[in-house]
């Protein structure tokens, strides 16, 4: 049999734009009812070219609706990353009586003038039509330091303060700003780049604050991605914890002194979650924010084997900050909606696995559409590989390795790997933070995915991979000796 791009690699579920190439998603907010994504796009090719924003609506930050094309190039320059706001308060003006609030976005000007002369500046544009068409702020730029790695502005309104708080990269710092009508801005601080990681500039930060679950205590947190020198190769996203007076990011000393040691701090361990950053005007009750990454590694993505479209982006996330005897930690785990999706369920307990022991064949579910959630309570054995399977000997698996306390995903033998050196080079491990007997995780797989999320969310591994066939089995084994699957659940997602 052969299949045809769009049947065995266009996601079932996961956002991609109908055609062309996307990269970091950008400018993210909720306003009446609705969530907007909008993302880095090159609407005529299918590798990285001039970036527009292209956009997307949901009600739920799952189920996603292309819309037309956003912001478009102009004499200032391409666009590039940048974030977006609900202007409440219409603090800059640009609202009009009796419409809806303005949303007003940030974002960096790349003007490359040849000769290796590239500029960076910063944006804004403002729409009307709750998100939908963007004009243009006739000052821009509006802010010009003459700098050339100078992007991915991230704005969010400090309630503690009633101003408005900016940060963006600057190759091996991030910059604090802030302003009163998003027009004019000032330069706070710097946090340095020699606090984090070494490799690659510095891009997409992000700054929030977050309860920490179960206290009355609030700690502000930072993003800041990498281009290259994640944890397991290439691009990833890096956090630190601390706090903000409102102009200085201070990172918590136990937070650094744990972070220098255990090298821990990532909001994902696989190599396909990037660029991720939060959206605004949205939170859960509990204070918990939402992100969304692109899902794909600057390693590769231009390589990867699509024709039609290039990436997608991850499922959306909740996250939580936690406080134990480690410290602070960031949970992250799939946004509940998608629980709305569940059809059908099989369910099997105290599951014996000696040898190679099969859960569920596609015949049963399909495995290209499903939510997975495991429960091993007992932990005495020295790991365990999940296998997931088709007929052409393809094989993704992932698991726990007890002897390097390292959970892995191997996709060396899961299909065509060959069209980038690096992406199938290594198997891809995350140290385990907490060393009891039980391991737990959510598993959720679309045609081209997998998203782990250990242990409620401690550890998060994404990663994409392009099998020959759809994978047809999933299969459980001991590392060497047999051990109690104390609980496998499935549910079927469905979209129709
Ligand atoms: C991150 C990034 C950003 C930049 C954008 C350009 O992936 O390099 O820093 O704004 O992509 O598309």
């Amino acid at each position: 049999i052969s299949y045809t791009e769009e049947e065995l690699y266009r996601p079932n579920f996961h956002f991609t734009p109908k055609k062309a190439w996307m990269n970091d998603p950008n400018g993210m907010f909720y306003y009446n009812g609705y969530y907007h994504l909008y993302f880095q796009y090159h609407p005529d090719g299918n590798v990285w070219g001039p970036m527009h924003w292209g956009h997307a609506t949901s009600t739920d930050m799952i189920s996603w609706v292309e819309q037309p094309i956003a912001i478009y190039p102009d004499e200032l320059g391409t666009i590039f990353s940048g974030s977006a706001v609900v202007d409440i308060g219409n603090t800059s003006g640009f609202g009009e009586v009796s419409k809806a609030a303005p949303i007003v976005a940030m974002y960096t000007n790349h003007l490359d003038k040849g000769d290796d002369n590239i500029s960076q500046t910063q944006s804004i544009a403002y729409s009307n039509d709750e998100g939908k068409t963007f004009a243009k702020f006739e000052n821009n730029p509006v802010i010009d330091a003459n700098l050339k790695d100078f992007r991915d502005p991230k704005v969010t309104w400090d309630e503690e303060r009633n101003k408005w708080v900016m940060v963006l990269a600057a190759g091996d710092k991030i910059m604090f700003y802030d302003s009163n009508n998003l027009k004019n801005w000032n330069l706070l601080s710097e946090f340095q780049k020699e606090k984090g990681s070494k490799d690659g500039v510095w891009e997409c930060p992000d700054l929030f604050n977050l309860p920490v679950v179960g206290t009355d205590e609030s700690k502000w947190v930072l993003f800041v991605s990498i281009g290259k020198g994640g944890p397991n190769g290439g691009s990833a996203t890096e956090y630190f914890i601390g706090d903000f007076d409102g102009t200085t990011f201070t990172m918590d000393k136990d937070f650094e002194t744990s972070r220098n040691k255990e090298n821990n701090y990532w909001i994902d361990f696989g190599r396909d979650n990037y660029a991720g950053v939060s959206w605004s005007n949205a939170r859960r009750k509990d204070g918990s924010k939402l992100i969304i990454g692109w899902m794909s590694n600057w390693d590769y993505a231009q390589k990867v084997p699509t024709e039609t479209w290039r990436s997608a982006m991850t499922i959306a996330r909740e996250v939580k900050l936690q406080k134990d005897d480690n410290g602070y930690k960031l949970l992250f785990n799939p946004v509940k909606e998608l629980a709305n999706y569940r059809s059908k369920k099989y369910k099997n307990e105290n599951i014996e696995v000696k040898g190679d022991t099969k859960i569920i064949d596609s015949e049963s579910i399909d495995l290209a559409s499903v939510e997975i959630k495991f429960n091993i309570s007992d932990l005495v054995n020295d790991g365990f590989t999940f296998n997931l399977t088709n007929k052409l000997g393809d094989t993704l698996a992932f698991g726990y390795n007890s002897t390097d306390k390292n959970f892995f995903v191997d996709r060396r033998k899961s299909g065509k790997v060959k069209f980038s050196e690096n992406f199938a080079n290594e198997i891809s491990v995350a140290k385990r933070t907490s060393l009891s007997t039980n391991i737990s995780g959510t598993i959720i797989l679309d045609k081209t995915s997998i998203e782990l999320f250990f242990n409620n969310g401690e550890t998060v591994m994404t990663e994409v991979f392009f099998p020959n066939a759809p994978f047809e089995k999933l299969s459980i084994e001991p590392k060497a000796q047999e051990f109690i699957l104390g609980s496998i659940e499935m549910n079927k997602l469905n979209f129709n």
